[in-house]
């Protein structure tokens, strides 16, 4: 079944087209250049930005696919959660191509469609596995048991560690998004250089406050002045403090639940000190471990395309009054049911 996966919920805008699991095309227009003078996402510029570009990114979609619009057949698009503008172009940019085309239109989880990523990997997970769902926006562990069956064990309590990265580069003055220029600073710090807190150690859940609270004392104590040998030393520490908790909570997770397989997926899977170290602890625990690449890691339309196919082929779809959520959290397709509409 030929595809077309659109996706809004932040700061890209994607379409990619898939067909039997398979990505025939995956289009990213970022947006990081409008929003990097703000040090983070300005909602209202998001909207217009996805207004202008989405037309295009389609286009090119198909284009990449060599397909042309007839062809395809059913269309996913990202209903929640997110940034409620954000969301509503893509969707009704979906309602509209669904409408003109006869074809069926369905809404799909932004949460999920990161687990679904690692589908789209040649190695692909099999159920059940244990998921570490982390992004600018989420920081949660779920023992996914089929699709759209979930049981969240654990989650932060306040900030998102993609946050912790983004708010620790803002105070740092480094750019925007921070997870990338840390994850790049960081290479040639000392990750052991300065001790900041592992939180919540004996709870599943995480908490990123005060891994920020206490840059900021430190950086006040320094008098903010740092040369660039310590700056990359605090960079380094502070990631490793991150990197610490997601690896052990998320492991900690699939040993509890006798479950041999753990998926790592959302923006921050593509920090590669987490890659390498979640690789080295899977392996000494034997468990079998499943990262997207880099590519399917950030936020992307391929996602979106693979698990709205799936729904698809299982019958599901949406009317076309079907309405963006800011707010979606991931529950049993049973419960879930009484939220849609
Ligand atoms: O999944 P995503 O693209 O959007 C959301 O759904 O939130 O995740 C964006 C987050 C941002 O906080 C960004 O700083 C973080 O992912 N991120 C990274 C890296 N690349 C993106 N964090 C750490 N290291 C990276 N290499
Ligand atoms: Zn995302």
């Amino acid at each position: 079944m030929f595809v077309l996966g659109i996706e809004s919920s932040c700061d890209e805008t994607a379409a990619a087209v898939v067909n039997n699991g398979n990505l025939l095309s995956n289009v990213i227009a970022s947006q990081i250049k409008d929003h990097s003078a703000y040090g983070g996402v300005v909602p209202e510029i998001a909207s217009r930005k996805h207004i202008e570009a989405i037309s295009a990114v389609i286009t090119q979609a198909m284009a990449d696919a060599g397909l042309i619009l007839s062809s395809i057949e059913g269309i996913a698009v990202t209903r929640g959660p997110g940034l409620i503008g954000s969301l509503l172009v893509g969707l009704s940019t979906a309602k509209a191509l669904a409408y003109g085309l006869s074809i069926p239109l369905v809404g799909v989880n932004h949460l999920e469609g990161h687990i679904m990523a690692s589908f789209l990997a040649e190695k692909k997970p099999g159920f059940p596995f244990v998921a570490l769902v982390v992004s600018g926006g989420h920081t949660n562990v779920y023992l996914v048991k089929n699709y759209h069956e979930f049981q969240l064990l654990g989650q932060t309590r306040d900030d998102a560690a993609g946050e912790a990265f983004d708010k620790a580069a803002k105070l740092l003055n480094l750019g925007y998004p921070g997870g990338v220029v840390i994850d790049r600073m960081a290479k040639k710090g000392n990750p052991g250089a300065f001790d900041f807190p592992r939180a919540m150690k004996d709870s599943p859940d995480f908490s990123f406050s005060g891994l920020k609270t206490s840059l900021l004392t430190m950086v006040k104590k320094l008098g903010g002045h740092f040369t660039e040998a310590e700056l990359a030393d605090v960079v380094a520490s502070y990631q490793e403090a991150i990197v610490d908790v997601l690896v052990d909570k998320t492991l900690k997770a699939a040993v509890n639940h006798h479950v041999a397989q753990v998926v790592v997926c959302g923006g921050v899977a593509a920090n590669s000190r987490l890659r390498e170290r979640f690789a080295t602890a899977a392996a000494e625990k034997n468990l079998e471990l499943f990262i997207p690449p880099m590519i399917l890691c950030t936020d992307n339309a391929a996602m979106i395309g693979a698990l709205g196919e799936i729904m698809l082929k299982n019958g599901r779809s949406d009317s076309l009054d079907l309405n963006a959520v800011s707010r979606w959290p991931l529950v049993p397709i049973s419960a879930a049911g009484e939220k849609r509409g």
